[in-house]
């Protein structure tokens, strides 16, 4: 894997996250390099939303549950909602980023609760190939979770395609997701609206301040943050019944 390891702590708990983010890595086919090797700022602040929501809020407890992460990366969120008390956990992404996703379960011990899988959005081949490797998934998917996945328009109709056939016109799945809010996000939004959905914001916040990351590597310890003050918010993602 070859890159840095970070460290976070689960707010509200005793519990703490160990990952590896991954070096030069690039798709094999296209070339483009790999957003999901590095943690991005999003996943933090939806595990720290979670956390703190927990406590918070017990209406809807993690307890039992079984969550699909997808466009996942590092993979904190999902591996949070296992720390948090969820059963089953499937984290996905696409195919050269699961070895580091497995890698990333395997250092925080997680393997028993939490597994990975190729989930390309819009790929109905990926989902059905899923959902046989893994039997948790043809039952209900209690929680979806996303993190900074909105950043490319053309992307929204496959993330649309991909959320209906995993909440299959569920109200009682949840879907969560955390973006940074950037010129593009309110016309990432419109388009999954146009694809049968409607987003409400649970939360927002101006990063003026780390998350909580303890070790030194990110860019928001050097400061980057002061300058530009980036937002942040959560979304719960909900199906209109008769579109999806
Ligand atoms: C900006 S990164 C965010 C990664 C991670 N969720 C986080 O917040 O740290 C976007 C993620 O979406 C994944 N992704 C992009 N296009 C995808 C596709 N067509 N199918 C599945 N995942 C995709 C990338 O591989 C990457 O992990």
């Amino acid at each position: 894997m070859g890159g840095g390891i970070k460290e976070f702590d689960i707010a509200t708990t005793e519990k703490r996250l160990v990952v590896q983010e991954l070096e030069n890595m690039s798709d094999p086919e296209t070339g483009r390099i790999l957003t999901g090797s590095w943690v991005w700022d999003s996943s933090v602040l939806l595990s720290d939303w979670m956390a703190t929501s927990q406590r918070q809020n017990d209406e809807f407890d993690l307890q039992g549950k079984t969550v699909l992460e997808f466009g996942a990366g590092m993979g904190i969120p999902g591996m949070t909602a296992a720390l948090l008390g969820a059963s089953h956990v499937v984290l996905t992404d696409v195919r050269s980023l699961i070895p580091g996703l497995q890698n990333n379960v395997d250092i925080n011990s997680l393997g028993d609760r939490v597994k990975v899988g190729e989930l390309v959005w819009g790929s109905e081949d990926s989902w059905s190939s899923l959902i046989r490797d893994i039997p948790e998934l043809a039952h209900r998917i209690d929680l979806v979770l996303m993190s900074d996945v909105f950043y490319d328009i053309t992307n929204m109709p496959e993330i649309g395609r991909t959320l209906r056939w995993i909440v299959k016109g569920d109200l009682k799945t949840r879907v969560w997701c955390a973006t940074e809010i950037r010129q593009w996000t309110s016309q990432c939004l419109y388009e999954l609206m146009k694809e049968g959905f409607n987003v409400i914001e649970l939360t927002n916040r101006r990063l003026d301040s780390p998350p909580n990351l303890i070790s030194s590597c990110s860019s928001l310890m050097d400061g980057d943050c002061d300058e530009n003050q980036p937002s942040f918010a959560v979304f719960q993602i909900v199906p209109r019944l008769n579109d999806v």
